[in-house]
C-alpha cells in the first residue's frame, strides 16, 4: 500500500448529466478542492478526480426529452459541469466521463473478474425500480400515495420484470461488517456509519446488476442484450481514472486505494456497501474512507432541479464574489450536517468574518507598516510575552488544521483560523502600535513585525479556501510562490524586504435596493 503521508487521492461523485450544475454539486466538489489544495501545499502528491455519470435510464430519458441522442446530449451537458469547475476555481487533475473508452475497458474488465470469480450469476428480477435514484427497492421501503408508489427519496418507482445478472451481495455481509469494525473511520461522520452498519446487519440481498429494457450503457461482456447496472458502471470510475485494469501501472500503484470518496448522504449506501463489496469480490482493495456530507437546503427541501429550487454557482459568484462563496459554504454549515444558505447569513459572513476581522487586520497592519516602516518588513526587537503568545497560537495552527482536515471538519478548520485572527485583532488593540509610533518607535516595529508574521501564517494556511484573495494578500507580503507552501511556514519574514502599497482584500458587501429579496 502506498505511504499515506506521501500521496492523496480524492474523488467527488460523478454527477448525473440530466441535472444542471447547482450549488449542491459545487458544495461537494468545493470540499474536495479545498482538501486537494491543502494536501498539495502540505507537500503531498495529489490526484483529485471529478466527472460525469452519463449512462442509465435517467439520462436516456432526459436525452429523449431534449430531442437528442444520448451521446449528443451527454457531450453537451457534461460541459456544464466543466464550466462549473472553472467558475468555482476547482483544481481537479482529471475529469472523467463514463462514456470514454478508458472507462468501458475498465468496467468490462471488472465485470469479467467478478464473473470469473463466481460473484455474478444469471437470474431474473421482479421488483420495484426508481429511475430517479437508479435504485432497486423492496416493497417495505415504499410509500403508497394516490395509487402510486414512491421510494424513500420521494421519487416514483416502477415495476420491473426482466432477466438479470446478480451480484452475490448477500455473501459479503460478514466481510463488510468486519471492514467497518476493523476500520472505524472507513465511514464518516459516525452517525452515518452507524446507519450503514445497521443496514448491513439487517441482511443483504443479492443485487441486480444488469438491465435488458434499455440500451444506454455498457454492455455485459459476452451477453450484449444486458446493459450493466449504472451504479456498477459509475462506481468503477474511481479506479478507471488511476489506470485500472493496469494494476501494475504507476498511477494505480501510487493512488489506489483512494484516501477519500466524498459523497452526499443520499448515495452513501452505494459507496459504503456495494462498492467495497464489488472491490473485495474482485480481489481489489476498498477505499480508505467514504465521507457523507449533508444537503444544502432551500426552504427546508433538498435543492434539486426536479424541485425547481436550485441556486446556480455562477449566480452566487457573480453576486457575492468567488472566494466569499467558497468561504461561506464551508464556514456556515458544520460539514456533515444539512444546512440552509441565505442572503442574510452570507452578508454577515462577508462583512464580519472577511471584511472586518481578517480583511481589516491585514489592511490596518500593512497600512501602518507602509506609512511608518518605510514600506518594508519591520525590524523586530526583543519579544515580549504577549508577542510570544500570539506567535505561538499562529505556529500551532498548521498542526491543528492538519488534524481537522484529516477528518474533513472544514468548519472547525475555519473556526480555528478565525480564533487566531481574533487574537491578532485583540493584540493590535492592546498594543496600540499607532500610539507607540511616538512613544516607542522600536517597540512599534516589533509589534508590527509580529503582526505581519501572524498574517503571513494565517494567509498561507487559508489559501486552500480562498486562493485568489489570499494570493493577493501574500503578494502584499512580497512572498514568492515557493514561500507560500506549508514547508515555508517556518521561514519568517525577512526584515527590510520592500513591500508593495497595500490594498483592501475583502470588500464589504453593500446592499443595493432589492438585494435582500
Ligand atoms: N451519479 C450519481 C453519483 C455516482 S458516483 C459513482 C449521483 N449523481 S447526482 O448528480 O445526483 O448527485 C451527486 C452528488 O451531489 C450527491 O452526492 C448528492 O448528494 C450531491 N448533491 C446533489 N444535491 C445536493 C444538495 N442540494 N446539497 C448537497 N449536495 C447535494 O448521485
Amino acid at each position: 500500500m502506498p505511504s499515506d503521508d506521501a500521496r492523496y487521492y480524492i474523488t467527488t461523485p460523478i454527477y448525473y448529466v440530466n441535472d444542471v450544475p447547482h450549488v449542491g454539486h459545487a458544495y461537494c466538489t468545493l470540499a474536495c478542492d479545498v482538501l486537494a489544495r491543502f494536501m498539495r501545499l502540505d507537500g503531498r502528491k495529489v490526484r483529485f478526480l471529478t466527472g460525469t455519470d452519463e449512462h442509465g435510464q435517467k439520462v436516456e430519458k432526459a436525452a429523449l426529452a431534449a430531442g437528442a441522442t444520448p451521446q449528443e446530449f451527454t457531450d453537451k451537458v457534461s460541459q456544464n459541469f466543466r464550466q462549473m469547475d472553472a467558475v468555482m476555481n476547482f483544481t481537479n487533475d482529471d475529469f472523467i466521463r463514463t462514456t470514454e473508452p478508458r472507462h468501458y475497458k475498465s468496467v468490462q474488465d471488472l465485470w469479467q473478474r467478478l464473473f470469473d470469480a463466481g460473484e455474478i450469476y444469471l437470474g431474473s428480477y421482479a421488483g420495484w425500480y426508481s429511475v430517479g435514484d437508479e435504485a432497486f427497492h423492496t416493497e417495505s421501503e415504499l410509500t403508497l400515495r394516490d395509487g402510486k408508489r414512491y421510494a424513500p427519496s420521494g421519487k416514483e418507482v416502477e415495476w420491473v420484470e426482466e432477466p438479470s445478472y446478480f451480484f452475490r451481495l448477500s455473501a459479503w455481509q460478514d466481510r463488510l461488517l468486519e471492514l467497518y469494525e476493523k476500520r472505524p473511520d472507513f465511514i464518516l461522520p459516525e452517525t452515518r456509519r452507524n446507519e450503514v452498519v445497521s443496514f448491513v446487519k439487517g441482511g443483504l440481498k443479492d443485487l441486480s446488476v444488469s438491465r435488458t429494457t434499455f440500451k444506454w450503457g455498457i454492455p455485459v461482456p459476452n451477453d450484449p442484450d444486458h446493459i450493466m447496472y449504472v451504479w456498477l458502471d459509475a462506481l468503477t470510475n474511481y479506479i478507471t481514472a488511476v489506470g485500472y485494469p493496469e494494476q501494475e501501472s504507476a498511477d494505480y500503484r501510487t493512488f489506489w486505494p483512494a484516501n477519500l470518496h466524498m459523497v452526499g448522504k443520499d448515495i452513501l449506501r452505494f459507496h459504503a456497501v456495494y462498492w467495497p463489496a464489488f472491490l473485495m469480490a474482485a480481489g481489489l482493495e476498498p477505499p480508505q474512507r467514504v465521507f457523507a456530507h449533508g444537503w444544502l437546503l432551500n426552504k427546508g427541501e433538498k435543492m434539486s432541479k426536479s424541485l425547481g429550487n436550485v441556486l446556480r454557482p455562477d449566480d452566487l459568484v457573480e453576486r457575492y464574489g468567488l472566494d466569499q462563496v467558497r468561504y461561506y459554504l464551508l464556514r456556515e454549515i458544520p460539514f456533515g450536517a444539512d444546512g440552509y444558505i441565505s442572503h442574510e447569513t452570507m452578508v454577515t459572513r462577508i462583512n464580519s468574518d472577511l471584511a472586518n476581522d481578517f480583511g481589516n487586520l491585514a489592511q490596518r497592519v500593512l497600512s501602518m507598516v507602509h506609512k511608518n516602516c518605510e514600506a518594508a518588513v519591520p525590524q523586530p526587537g526583543a519579544l515580549q510575552p504577549a508577542d510570544e503568545a500570539l506567535l505561538g497560537r499562529a505556529r500551532a495552527l498548521h498542526g491543528e488544521l492538519r488534524a481537522v482536515y484529516e477528518v474533513q471538519a472544514f468548519h472547525r478548520a475555519l473556526e480555528a483560523t478565525w480564533a487566531v485572527v481574533g487574537e491578532a485583532n485583540r493584540y493590535v488593540d492592546e498594543q496600540a502600535p499607532w500610539a507607540l509610533r511616538k512613544s516607542d518607535p522600536e517597540r512599534m516595529q516589533t509589534v508590527l513585525y509580529v503582526l505581519s508574521e501572524v498574517i503571513r501564517r494565517l494567509a498561507i494556511l487559508t489559501q486552500p479556501v480562498m486562493p485568489d484573495s489570499i494570493g493577493r494578500m501574500l503578494d502584499l507580503l512580497a512572498l514568492p510562490e515557493e514561500a507560500r507552501r506549508f514547508d515555508a511556514l517556518e521561514t519568517p519574514l525577512s526584515p527590510g524586504t520592500a513591500l508593495p502599497k497595500p490594498a483592501g482584500i475583502f470588500p464589504r458587501f453593500a446592499e443595493v435596493e432589492g438585494d435582500a429579496a
